[in-house]
């Protein structure tokens, strides 16, 4: 097993978690938000997300692929579709794990709003915005961080690490 640095640790992200569960029941009260979870980083932070969510929140997945190791390779690919009629004329809140080139997050979003939902924003829970080649700004972010590769609480590297509960850079013996 190699050694993680933890770099934010359960407490602080479940509490950052709550606070954006907060500014999302702040923004829809008791309308119905369509949470779309991109698989499968997403997925720890989008269920906690939702179990904090104090309004009316559906969960819908969708699945893009654009990673090889540590890289991104800019070539998107759509390997899990959404039901365009749970998106249709609904508020959707994009909830991603990391916003790095911003790629992904660009290729979604697109997608997504070719769906034409109601409203449409961003929820990441990291944001390395020094990376960033394509102009995206997520609506909202968790922690903004620096140019680190890092894994846990969902986030893996060659699908490894997903399980950590707190969020960790690699540290290579
Ligand atoms: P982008 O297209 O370059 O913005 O990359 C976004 C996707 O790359 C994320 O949804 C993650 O799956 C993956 N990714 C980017 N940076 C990291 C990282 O530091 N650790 C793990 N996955 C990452």
């Amino acid at each position: 097993m190699d050694k993680i640095k933890v770099l934010y640790t359960e407490e602080e992200i479940a509490a950052r978690v709550k606070e954006l569960a907060e500014i999302l029941y702040e923004t829809y009260k008791d309308e119905e938000v369509v949470f779309v979870c991109t698989l499968k980083g997403a997925v720890f932070f989008a269920c906690d997300l939702l179990k904090r969510f104090k309004g009316d929140g559906r969960l819908e997945f969708l699945r893009v692929s654009s990673y090889e190791g540590e890289s991104s390779t800019g070539k998107i690919s759509l390997k899990m579709p959404l039901d365009a009629e749970k998106i249709n004329g609904k508020h959707v809140v994009i909830v991603e794990d990391i916003v790095d080139t911003g790629y992904t997050l660009e290729y979604i979003r697109k997608y997504v709003s070719d769906m034409h939902p109601k409203s449409l924003i961003e929820c990441t829970l990291l944001d390395k915005k020094a990376r960033r080649v394509v102009e995206i700004d997520p609506t909202y972010s968790g922690f903004v961080i620096e140019d680190l590769f890092v894994v846990g609480y969902g986030l893996d590297y060659d699908q490894k690490y997903r399980n950590l509960p707190y969020i960790g850079v690699v540290v290579k013996e």
